[in-house]
């Protein structure tokens, strides 16, 4: 019989032609709005990270979501990157390609600390570039990248071979 994580990952639906023609875009959103579901994800990505880990990083906006989650169930602080024009105090910024253009990611002032142990969380791993872009912010602030931990890989996007040597766990690849 299939697993409550199970049960809950395949609450992810599958919508054609978002946000353009060609794309099948894997909706999340009835997921988290599952309390249930919601509970085993978080509690199956918390068993994915490491126990040593002094700081979550998310990225905007569904990151955020988890994260907060994580963060709560183990006492620890979260760093929010976010998209340009958000943040007041922005440490350092980031810019990096996207499959047609290119995008900006922002750290605030002070929420991530030299020598810190850090995990990356999201929702989804695609290309990749928006992990790999807020790996190389935490770098920059002198924090070590213990782990990414995503609910869902989209493997054909190629996301984790952009990752060096990260370890990558994934709830879902499909
Ligand atoms: C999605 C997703 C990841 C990213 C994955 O965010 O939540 O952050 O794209 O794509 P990549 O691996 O190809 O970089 P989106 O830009 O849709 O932002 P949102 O969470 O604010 O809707
Ligand atoms: N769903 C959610 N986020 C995403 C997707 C998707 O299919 N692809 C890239 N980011």
């Amino acid at each position: 019989s299939r697993s409550e994580l199970d049960r809950a990952l395949d609450l992810i639906t599958e919508i054609p032609d978002f946000p353009e023609p060609g794309v099948i875009f894997r909706d999340l959103t009835p997921m988290f709005a599952d309390g249930t579901a919601f509970v085993h994800v978080v509690d199956a990505l918390n068993e994915a990270i490491s126990d040593d880990v002094d700081r979550l990083v998310a990225v905007e906006a569904r990151g955020f979501v988890l994260a907060a989650a994580l963060g709560y169930a183990r006492r620890i602080g979260v760093a929010l990157v976010r998209k340009p024009g958000k943040l007041p105090n922005v440490a350092d910024r980031i810019d990096y390609q996207l499959e047609y253009g290119t995008a900006t990611l922002e750290l605030p002032v002070g929420s991530v600390k030299p020598g810190e142990r850090v995990a990356v969380v999201d929702d989804v791993l695609a290309t990749g570039g928006t992990v790999a872009a807020s790996v190389e912010l935490i770098r920059r602030a002198g924090a070590d990248v213990t782990g990414i931990a995503v609910v869902l890989e989209l493997a054909a996007l190629g996301g984790r071979s952009r990752l060096d040597a990260l370890p990558v766990h994934a709830l879902r690849t499909i």
